[in-house]
């Protein structure tokens, strides 16, 4: 199967041609340019954005697959969850391609697509498998069942922990997307310098939340600035980056021993991030069980995900009509 695939959940525009699973092109335009400035995402930019972007990056993700248009025999695009002015411009012109070259459509779910990115790779996990999924928007573990179905284990209650970065960044007087920034810059600091808590929820084991840490990094930063020294960015950084990874590390391995599944997938943008990577390798190794890592250019949004996604939603004859919708928010 020949599938084009289209991505405008958040601030990247990305379309991607897949034959049988194998990747032909994968097109991604960014627009952390035009966000950066505001220290975050504007939703009316962003959608703007995409308008201008859909149909060149479309246009590119065909030339480059070496496909002709007439060529592509199914469209997926992701429906949810994201920013409805955004989802709106790819879902809707991804349903305009599918019915001009009357081929198969299907709207795919973003978080879905992000567990499936794993099979863009050469190394495949094994059902059922765990999978964390660590983005700007959502931070979750999924007892994956087979390319179709998943099993919500557990969630964050506040922040993710990539918004959880871009904020700390902020706090720092970093630009955005803070996460990259601040990996960056940890490297270089001491992560036991501050003390940043690690919430665990006793009635809710495998939740998340973030929204602590975030305050706990504020107050040190104005401590730091009441006592006049020069700032430690880099030990912030360091200490901020490893609370982060403690939890997300120590709540995947319980969510694996508790389902007694040994294949863990780590994916999402903050899955980019090297010492989380490190982390988990260590982890898993120490515990016998094996780790799956997209490559990070499948990490982090790209339409390469929602195309293989919607393959297998395709071949299992789950096509959307014409008169379905986009949603903004879903915790299953
Ligand atoms: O998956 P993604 O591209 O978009 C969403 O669906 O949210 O994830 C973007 C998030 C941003 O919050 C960004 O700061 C974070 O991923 N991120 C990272 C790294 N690269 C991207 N966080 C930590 N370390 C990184 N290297
Ligand atoms: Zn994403």
């Amino acid at each position: 199967m020949i599938i084009l695939g289209i991505e405008t959940s958040c601030d990247e525009t990305a379309a991607a041609v897949l034959q049988d699973g194998r990747v032909l092109s994968n097109v991604v335009a960014s627009q952390i340019a035009v966000h950066s400035e505001y220290g975050g995402i504007v939703p009316e930019l962003a959608s703007r954005h995409h308008l201008q972007a859909i149909e060149p990056v479309v246009n590119a993700a065909i030339e480059e697959s070496g496909v002709q248009r007439q060529g592509i025999q199914a469209v997926a695009a992701t429906q949810g969850p994201g920013l409805i002015g955004s989802l709106v411009v790819g879902f809707s012109f991804a349903k305009a391609f599918a019915m001009a070259s009357n081929v198969p459509f299907t709207g795919v779910n973003h978080i879905h697509a992000h567990l499936m990115s794993v099979f863009l790779e050469q190394e495949v996990p094994s059902f059922p498998f765990i999978g964390l999924i660590v983005s700007g928007g959502h931070t979750s573990l999924y007892l994956v069942k087979n390319h179709l179905s998943m099993e919500l284990l557990g969630h964050t209650r506040d922040d993710a922990a990539g918004e959880a970065f871009d904020k700390v960044a902020k706090i720092l007087g970093l630009p955005y997307p803070g996460g990259p920034v601040i990996g960056e810059l940890a490297e270089h600091g001491n992560e036991t310098a501050f003390a940043y808590p690690r919430t665990r929820m006793p009635d809710a084991p495998l939740d998340f939340s973030f929204s602590g840490l975030k305050t706990a990094v504020m107050l040190s930063v104005r401590g730091c600035e009441s006592s006049g020294g020069p700032m430690p960015v880099a030990d912030i950084a360091a200490s901020f980056q490893r609370a982060v990874v403690d939890v997300l590390v120590e709540k995947t391995l319980l969510a694996a021993q508790s389902c007694k599944v040994s294949d863990i997938v780590l994916c999402g943008g903050v899955a980019a991030n090297k010492r989380l990577r490190t982390a988990m390798v260590d982890a898993v190794r120490v515990n016998g069980m094996r780790l799956f890592m997209p490559s990070s250019g499948f990490c982090t949004d790209n339409a390469a995900m929602v195309a293989v996604a919607g393959m297998h939603q395709i071949e299992a004859g789950m096509t959307a009509s014409m008169e379905a919708d986009v949603f903004s928010k879903i915790y299953n």
